[in-house]
C-alpha cells in the first residue's frame, strides 16, 4: 500500500494534539463543497458593485490575474495544509510545525470565521427576506425601493431572518461532513448553475443590455490604478474563502488519493465562472434600466428591484434571483460554522450536535448588534464613524483574511517541509507554486494588510 495506506491507517491514531479527523468527503462532494464555499454574497453582492466602482472590464481582468496567479497557489496551499494535518485549523499548523506557537495562527483564523458570519448570515438573512417579498409581489406595491430597504434593515426583521439563516446553516452541519455539507452542496451547486442561466439569458434578452455587457468586458485600461488593483486582489482571496480556515477545514476530510492541483483549479474555474455569469446578469439588468452600476452596497437590493418592477415576468426572475443569492451565501455559512464547529469538536471534545449549538448560538448572539447596526436600533452606535456591522466588515475582509493569508504562505514557503509531498505537484509545477507561494503573493497580500490597514495611502 507504500505511503499513503499507511498514513490513512494512521489517520485512526489519537496523537498528543487531539485525534485526527476521519470522515471524508467523496471526491465530487469535496469540490461541490469547495466550490460553494467559494461562491458566495461575495460573487453576486459584492463583485458587481466593486467592479462597477473601479471601471468594470478592466477591474474584472486584474481580478482574473489575481485570482488564477495568487489565489490559486494560496487555495492549494491550504487545502493540503488542511489534508497534511487532518486537523482543525490550528491543530493542523501545530501538527505540521511541531511547534506550539503555530497554533495562535490557527486560532486566529478560527475567530476570523466566527466574527465574518455574524454579519454574512446578516446579509444572508437580507436575501431571504427580499425573496419572500419578491414573490409575495409586496416588493413592487412601493416603488421607492431605497424607502423600503431602509425600512427594512431599519426594524428588528433583520434579526429573524438572520436567525433563520443561521438556523438552516446549523441543521446542515449537525449533520456532518457526508450527509451535511456534502449533500447540501451536491443538491444546491447545481440548482445554482440552472438559476443562473436563466436569469443571465432573461439579462441579455433585454432592450439595452448590450451597453451592460460591453461596460463588463470591454476593458478601459486608463481607469485602474493601485488601489483597484489591491482591492481586486484582497477580494479574489475573500472569494476563494481564503485567510479564513474555510479550506483549512475542508481539506483536512478530503482523501489522499484526490489531486489537490486539479482541485485547486475546478474550484478556481468555477468561482470564477460563476462571476462572471453574475456580471452577465447584473450589469445588462442595470443598464438596460438606465441604473447606476457604481452605487455600491445598495446595488442588489435598491437598484436591481426597480429593474425586476419593470421587466416582463419581473415577480418571478426578481425572486428567483434572490432565492439564488440565499442559496450562494449558505453554501458559504455552511463552510464558515464549520471552522469553528471542527476546533470546539476536536478541543474540548464535545459532540457535534452539541458544538453545532453552542457555536451557532455564540455567533448568533454576536450578529445581533451587526443585523441593528445598519440602520436599526443600534443603527447610531457608531465607533469611529463605523457601525458594529462596518467594523465587523472592516476588520475581518482588509486585516483578518489578508493577515491569514500572509501566515498560510509563510508557513508553506518557509516552514513546512512536506508540502512537496502533500501538494502531489510534479516536479516542475511544484517548483513554479512554492516560488508564488515564496515570493509574489506573500508581499503582495503584505500590502494589501498594509493598505487595508490606512498605513499606506494612493
Ligand atoms: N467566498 C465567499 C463569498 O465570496 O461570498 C465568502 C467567504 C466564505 C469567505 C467562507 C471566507 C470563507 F471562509
Amino acid at each position: 500500500m507504500g505511503k499513503q495506506g499507511q498514513y490513512e491507517d494512521s489517520s485512526n491514531s489519537v496523537t498528543e494534539i487531539g485525534e485526527e479527523k476521519k470522515e471524508r468527503f467523496s471526491r465530487s462532494g469535496f469540490i461541490f463543497a469547495a466550490i460553494g464555499s467559494a461562491v458566495g454574497l461575495g460573487n453576486m453582492w459584492k463583485f458587481p458593485y466593486i467592479t462597477g466602482m473601479y471601471g468594470g472590464a478592466a477591474f474584472f481582468l486584474l481580478f482574473i490575474v489575481c485570482l488564477l496567479a495568487i489565489g490559486l497557489p494560496v487555495l492549494l496551499a491550504e487545502l493540503a495544509i488542511g489534508r497534511g494535518g487532518r486537523g482543525s485549523v490550528s491543530t493542523s499548523f501545530i501538527r505540521l510545525s511541531g511547534a506550539k506557537g503555530w497554533g495562535a495562527v490557527g486560532f486566529l483564523s478560527i475567530l476570523a470565521p466566527f466574527f465574518i458570519l455574524s454579519f454574512y448570515s446578516v446579509v444572508a438573512g437580507w436575501t431571504m427576506h427580499y425573496a419572500v417579498l419578491t414573490f409575495s409581489g409586496r416588493l413592487f406595491s412601493n416603488t421607492d425601493y431605497g424607502g423600503q430597504f431602509n425600512a427594512f434593515i431599519g426594524g428588528w426583521l433583520p434579526v429573524l431572518w438572520q436567525f433563520i439563516a443561521m438556523f438552516l446553516t446549523a441543521f446542515v452541519i449537525i449533520k456532518g461532513v457526508s450527509s451535511g455539507i456534502e449533500r447540501f452542496n451536491q443538491i444546491f451547486i447545481p440548482g445554482l448553475v440552472i438559476l443562473l442561466i436563466v436569469l443571465m439569458v432573461r439579462a441579455l434578452t433585454l432592450d439595452g443590455a448590450g451597453e451592460g455587457v460591453s461596460f463588463f468586458l470591454k476593458p478601459d485600461f486608463s481607469k485602474l490604478n493601485t488601489e483597484s488593483a489591491l482591492v481586486a486582489l484582497g477580494h479574489a482571496f475573500f472569494s476563494l474563502s481564503l485567510g479564513m480556515g474555510a479550506m483549512i477545514t475542508y481539506g483536512a476530510y478530503v482523501d489522499k488519493r484526490q489531486s489537490l492541483g486539479a482541485a485547486a483549479i475546478a474550484i478556481g474555474l468555477g468561482d470564477l465562472l460563476y462571476a462572471f455569469l453574475a456580471g452577465l446578469i447584473i450589469f445588462p439588468t442595470t443598464f438596460a434600466f438606465g441604473l447606476e452600476a457604481s452605487q455600491g452596497p445598495g446595488l442588489v437590493f435598491v437598484a436591481l428591484p426597480a429593474a425586476f418592477a419593470a421587466m416582463p415576468l419581473g415577480t418571478l426572475f426578481g425572486g428567483l434571483f434572490f432565492v439564488l443569492l440565499a442559496f450562494a451565501a449558505l453554501t458559504s455559512t455552511v463552510s464558515l460554522l464549520e471552522v469553528p464547529v471542527s476546533f470546539v469538536t476536536e478541543q474540548l471534545g464535545w459532540s457535534r450536535s452539541f458544538s453545532v449549538i453552542i457555536v451557532t448560538a455564540a455567533i448568533f448572539l454576536m450578529g445581533v448588534p451587526s443585523a441593528l447596526s445598519v440602520g436599526g436600533a443600534v443603527s447610531g452606535l457608531n465607533f469611529g464613524g463605523k457601525t458594529f456591522f462596518d467594523w465587523f466588515d472592516f476588520v475581518c475582509s482588509n486585516i483578518v483574511l489578508p493577515f491569514g493569508g500572509l501566515m498560510v504562505t509563510i508557513f508553506v514557503g518557509y516552514v513546512w517541509k512536506g508540502a512537496a509531498e502533500e501538494s502531489g505537484l510534479t516536479a516542475s509545477w511544484f517548483k513554479l507554486w512554492l516560488f508564488m507561494v515564496r515570493y509574489i503573493a506573500p508581499v503582495l497580500v503584505f500590502l494589501v494588510l498594509l493598505y487595508s490597514a490606512g498605513v499606506i495611502h494612493f
